[in-house]
């Protein structure tokens, strides 16, 4: 089924300059870049987006975290592409992400883990508008859509 994901590059991918290699590893895979955008983080909408955890003994640092530089908000378009980017992303701790995914290729912390996408339809739903006007996703196609598509 065709989705759409909330994927973003933390402050740390930013700060390290691996920006392109991630969004490149995206688009190499066929998936299309719908939305993007560069943002500074507020502690409201961090403590937003990450509610699910705000009980948990990591949550102010991890508020910190997000919050503390740029980071790079994006919406990828793909079939079947929530559980697809949670795999090229690996797992929540980089040192147990196998190799060949992004955390397992660029990262060591869990606390500095340089990416986070949507885990299910419904939090690519909520995550997205959290981030995104619907007019700022653009719909478009691509010229290749039939080497990628059966
Ligand atoms: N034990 C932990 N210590 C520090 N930071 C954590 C820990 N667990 C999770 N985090 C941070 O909180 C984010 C959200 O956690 P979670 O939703 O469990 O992982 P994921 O980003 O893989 O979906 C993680 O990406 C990581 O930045
Ligand atoms: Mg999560």
């Amino acid at each position: 089924m065709m989705e759409k994901s909330f994927v973003m590059l933390k402050p740390d991918t930013v700060q390290r300059r691996l920006m392109g290699k991630v969004i490149s590893r995206f688009e190499e895979k066929g998936l299309q870049i719908v939305a993007a955008k560069m943002l500074h983080i507020s502690p409201e909408l961090a403590q937003e987006h990450y509610q699910e955890h705000s009980a948990k003994p990591f949550f102010s640092n991890l508020v910190d975290y997000i919050t503390s530089s740029a980071v790079m908000a994006m919406v990828i378009k793909g079939d079947d592409c929530i559980s697809i980017i949670r795999k090229m992303v690996g797992a929540t701790n980089p040192k147990e992400a196998d190799l060949g995914t992004v955390r397992g290729d660029y990262a060591l912390d869990t606390g500095r883990n340089i990416i986070h996408a949507s885990d299910s339809p419904q939090s690519a739903q909520r995550e997205i508008y959290l981030f995104f006007q619907d007019d700022e996703i653009c719909d478009y196609s691509m010229p290749d859509e039939d080497l990628i598509y059966e």
